[in-house]
């Protein structure tokens, strides 16, 4: 007996992406095909300037791709209207950058709270739910701190935590080790690998470290635009 066929939660179909400033256009993404199943950990490498960040902010919604296909859990997300995709983007998806972005005159625990209001979640709730996703990450202790009061790598793991905390499908993590020494890193990593096996959310990791790839799971490779190789083919 055949398993039924799994909708993919992300499908990508030569996907191409180009912009044009005044003196050229470039093409950034050459036709990329890439299926990334429902509670898959994948990590994406290759090196600065390969288009990883491209790709994840197609992935995220915040930039449309130029031709080919975007499937998200089967709908077509480039015949959706932009308040369409953006409905999407809040409540399905959740993307944790290098550079933190914490809001610096909230709390630690205001600042996973704070996103919650625009998928309309109660404010009793957001309360509950920050607390609840800082503890599991150690953090219950800092809730009341800035994040100026953080180290980085603290910092790095309230961005996680505010990801989690709106129960996204779809992580989305660019180069989220890129500015911690080792040590803090691997925390961060070990978060990512924690939600996608214990709340089975669907990670992408973009990362140009191989230190991270060699940690297991499905690699995809990027290089000039193109994936050159995917070891879940
Ligand atoms: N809107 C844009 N304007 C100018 N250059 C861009 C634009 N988008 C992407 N690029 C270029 O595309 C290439 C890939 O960039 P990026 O996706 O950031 O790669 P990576 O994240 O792998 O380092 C780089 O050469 C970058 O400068
Ligand atoms: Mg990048």
């Amino acid at each position: 007996m055949t398993a039924p066929p799994v909708t993919p939660l992300v499908s990508l179909r030569s996907l191409t992406y180009a912009y044009r400033t005044r003196r050229r256009a470039e093409t950034v993404l050459h036709g990329v095909d890439v299926d990334v199943a429902p509670g898959e950990f994948v990590t994406v490498v290759g090196p600065s300037g390969s288009g990883k960040s491209t790709l994840l902010h197609v992935l995220a919604l915040l930039d449309r791709a130029t031709s080919g296909t975007y499937r998200f859990d089967g709908r077509d997300v480039g015949a959706l209207s932009d308040r369409e995709r953006a409905a999407l983007a809040r409540e399905a998806v959740a993307v944790v950058f290098q550079a933190y972005h914490l809001l610096d005159d909230l709390t630690v625990a205001e600042n996973v709270a704070e996103p919650l209001r625009y998928q309309k979640v109660p404010a009793a709730e957001r309360t509950r739910r920050a607390a609840e996703v800082l503890a599991r990450f150690g953090l219950d202790v800092k809730a009341d701190r800035y994040p100026a009061e953080l180290s980085g790598g603290q910092q790095q793991l309230v961005g996680v935590a505010r990801a989690l905390a709106g129960r996204p499908r779809l992580l989305l993590a660019d180069e989220p080790t890129g500015n911690l020494h080792a040590a803090q890193g691997g925390a961060v990593v070990d978060a990512l690998r924690e939600l996608n096996e214990r709340d089975g959310v669907t990670v992408l990791h973009v990362t140009h470290s191989e230190r991270w790839a060699a940690a297991g799971g499905r690699v995809v490779e990027l290089l000039d635009g193109r994936v050159v190789a995917d070891s879940g083919t």
